[in-house]
């Protein structure tokens, strides 16, 4: 049989990642996929440069826009990123009823709804294991391995970027910038990495993840995010001393008032698996109803890991391509009619345990204030330390893990403990989650 034939928008860190996975695996591959995938066209901004890489035999242009509507391609794999002209392009392509591959989360966050109903109707795939997490096959493990279950919740690492960052403080007492720097070099950050610091990546797979998992239509304005720009050396030395560490975390949970989304640091205790997940390695955590608790790692970014999931999906769309169209996989695990909007909720109408860093005067009665302030709003401490003050030092740190609390409550309490006059700063706040 022909080998089926690719397109390729894109060549930069996971398009060479994939053009490299295809050529040097090609014949385990067609011994796989049942025939040969071939790259027949590749479209960059910089052509000359591109050739320069590539073998004889594949076309390179500058023109995206003739690719997608080019004869000669069966399947489309989008590594552009963004959502312009990433967008159009997907979309012409599946209007020229070609299949799509794209590890580009923030156009599936954005526009997923779209971009799956306009595959539906004319019955193409759009495949898009490397959107999440990397390498691991959590899309597959989700949709496929998981479907008897009800999913309860999911808590990951989606961000190599910002987990590398963390790591690497902590580990070498490096600066954020330099890390920073050393993650856009290995090509794990995104092309505006505000988008991994800020917590936006995160989001845009937790999104994704949310939809499969609950079968609900993409809703990426539902998604409350908080970066790690403003975590503090000494708040990840506190969560130490009291037996966790802070990752950054998404978390998706199915309530009996609704749908949780939300990504922000999170002290997790430091005997979970999850806690010793280090660089730019990702973990996924999926609670089913039947299957209990199950949790998924590998590398999360980087250009081989990013391509094996591409890759991945290539043999899956040339081994499915002649199904029925009825009879494949649903893009968001869910029939299409059968996907129900829950209730959103935002992040005041979160339960979960705190972690507060209040720097407080040094003098009596300050705790016995706040613990009263903390009773009124129903919030329950359940362990506390006071940072020793140095020699002539009139100031502390009082650090305090609460119970479970309604964030709502939270605020309203620690907006009354910010007004009292032995409380010197803003409270710092960090969620903590037991994941069990
Ligand atoms: P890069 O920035 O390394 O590469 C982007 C490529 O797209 C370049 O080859 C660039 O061309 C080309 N390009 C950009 N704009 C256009 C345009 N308008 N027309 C034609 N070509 C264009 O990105 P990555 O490979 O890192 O990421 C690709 C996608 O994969 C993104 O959606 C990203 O979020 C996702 N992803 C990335 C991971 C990673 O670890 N890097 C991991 C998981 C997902 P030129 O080279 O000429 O500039
Ligand atoms: N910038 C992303 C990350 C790439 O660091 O996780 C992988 O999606």
């Amino acid at each position: 049989m022909k080998p089926i034939r690719v397109g390729l928008l894109g060549f930069g860190t996971v398009g060479r990642g994939t053009y490299e996975i295809l050529r040097r695996n090609q014949e385990e591959i067609q011994r796989r996929a049942g025939r040969g995938i071939e790259i027949v066209k590749i479209a960059v901004r910089d052509a000359a440069r591109a050739r320069t890489v590539v073998g004889a035999g594949i076309e390179v242009t500058d023109s995206p826009e003739q690719l997608v509507g080019s004869a000669g391609i069966d399947i489309v794999v989008e590594l552009i990123g963004g959502c312009d002209p990433a967008r159009a392009l997907v979309l012409e392509a599946i209007g020229n009823h070609k299949h799509v591959v794209t590890a580009n989360k923030a156009l599936l966050a954005v526009h997923g709804n779209e971009i799956f109903a306009a595959a539906h109707r004319v019955g193409v795939m759009v495949a898009f294991e490397g959107a999440v997490a990397g390498g691991i096959p959590i899309i597959k493990a989700l949709r496929e391995g998981l479907t008897a279950n009800r999913i309860e919740w999911i808590a990951g690492i989606i961000n190599g970027t910002s987990n590398f960052i963390l790591s690497q403080m902590r580990a070498t007492g490096a600066s954020f910038e330099s890390v920073l720097e050393q993650a856009q070099a290995l090509g794990y950050a995104e092309a505006d990495p505000r988008f991994d610091i800020d917590g936006v990546d995160a989001a845009h797979k937790l999104t994704i993840l949310c939809s499969i998992a609950f079968g609900v239509p993409i809703r990426f304005e539902a998604a409350y995010m908080e970066g790690i720009g403003k975590l503090a050396a000494a708040d990840i030395r506190y969560a130490e001393q009291l037996g966790y560490r802070i990752k950054l975390l998404g978390i998706t949970k199915r309530t009996s008032h609704g749908v949780e989304l939300r990504v922000h640091p999170t002290l997790v205790p430091m005997q979970r698996l999850l806690a010793s997940v280090e660089g730019p390695m990702n973990a996924v955590l999926v609670k089913g109803d039947a299957v209990g608790t199950t949790l998924y790692y590998g590398p999360g970014a980087g250009a081989e890991p990013t391509a094996s999931a591409v890759v991945a999906d290539l043999v899956d769309v040339t081994r499915t391509h002649t199904a029925d169209p009825d009879n494949r996989v649903p893009h968001l695990a869910f029939q299409p009619d059968a996907l129900v909007n829950l209730p959103w909720l935002g992040i005041e109408d979160t339960v979960t345990s705190y972690y507060f860093r209040m720097r407080v005067a040094d003098r009596p009665g300050v705790l016995a204030d706040i613990a009263r302030i903390l009773a009124d709003h129903r919030i329950s401490i359940d362990a506390m330390f006071q940072r020793e003050p140095s020699e002539g030092e009139n100031q502390t740190d009082i650090i305090l893990l609460t119970h479970e609390a309604l964030e709502r409550d939270v605020n309203a309490a620690l907006g009354r403990i910010e007004t009292l006059p032995t409380v010197l700063a803003p409270v710092i706040r960090i969620r903590q989650e037991e994941l069990l």
